[in-house]
């Protein structure tokens, strides 16, 4: 499927969706968010794909939502399309891992896209900011909740409110992103990284991305209850016979999905 602002590519069972928008910095225009929708909606449907990676260009995963689009939004136009809902959701309805892998700026929307995902990569070169602040207005699609849960109360109110940018340092310190490898080697690592994750039971996968969300979801006891069931039933699972018998015989699991 051909795409206006994404490139799409797949490396064996590992889906790639680039954010193709270099005149905007990939500012995440609706044209392009409906696209980000049909292109994990393939991936999604397609049994063959296990993970899927979110990426930009070396300058930019996402420089936000699209001021030029919001400019001449009202309220009631805003409330009326449920602004920033439709298609943004899709990711974090995903049910297949999904990683994003971030170089140079992901601000505004674009940081709160990243922080969609399951996990976030940052090449050395990475800007990360909520900067609605400065033009008026605040996090819209989850900057103010998930970035409070990400690294804490006090960071999230220092973004929020001075509209900082934070770099891949700070932000690996702080715990926004799981690792930070040098800008230019980012391409090679996602995959490698994804190809890990792609390399074991798809459905085991997806039901430990399920259980660890619950952790954001709900109380510890619920969610250790929640943990404790879907631990239950992987021993129903082929993939779970398979990988404690090749432990015991010594020999790489064949997992069959
Ligand atoms: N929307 C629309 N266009 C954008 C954009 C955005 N969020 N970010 C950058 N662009 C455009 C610029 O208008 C410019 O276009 P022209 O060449 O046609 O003028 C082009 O991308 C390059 O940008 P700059 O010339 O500004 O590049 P720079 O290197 O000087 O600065 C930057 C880079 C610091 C990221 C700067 O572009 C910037 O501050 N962008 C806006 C960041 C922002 O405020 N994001 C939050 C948006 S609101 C939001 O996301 C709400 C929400 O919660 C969902």
């Amino acid at each position: 499927m051909a795409y206006k602002h994404l490139i799409v590519e797949t490396h064996e069972k590992v889906g790639v969706i680039f954010f193709d928008r270099p005149e905007a910095l990939n500012a995440l225009c609706e044209e392009l968010v409906q696209e980000l929708g049909q292109a994990l909606d393939i991936f999604e449907d397609d049994s063959n794909i296990h993970v899927i990676v979110l990426t930009g260009s070396h300058k930019a995963f996402a420089a936000g939502a699209d001021i030029r689009e919001m400019q001449s939004k009202t309220y009631v136009s805003a409330y009326m399309e449920d602004f920033i809902t439709q298609g943004w959701e899709r990711v974090t309805q995903c049910r297949k891992p999904i990683i994003a892998t971030v170089a140079g700026y992901a601000l505004g929307g674009g940081c709160e896209m990243a922080m969609m995902c399951d996990f976030i990569i940052a090449g050395d070169n990475a800007q990360f900011g909520q900067p609605e602040i400065t033009i008026g207005t605040i996090p819209g699609a989850g900057g103010t909740q998930r970035l409070a849960r990400y690294i804490g109360k006090s960071k999230a109110m220092d973004m929020c409110l001075t509209g900082r940018m934070m770099d891949a340092e700070e932000a690996e310190r702080c715990g926004l992103v799981s690792r930070v490898v040098p800008a230019g080697q980012l391409k090679g690592e996602d995959i490698k990284v994804a190809s890990k994750i792609a390399s074991f039971s798809l459905p085991v996968t997806m039901m430990a991305k399920e259980a660890v969300n619950q952790a954001f979801e709900t109380t510890l006891t619920s969610g250790l209850k929640f943990e404790r069931r879907v631990f239950h039933a992987t021993f129903d699972l082929e993939d779970r016979r398979e990988g404690m018998s090749a432990f015991v015989e010594k020999r790489e699991p064949n997992f069959k999905n």
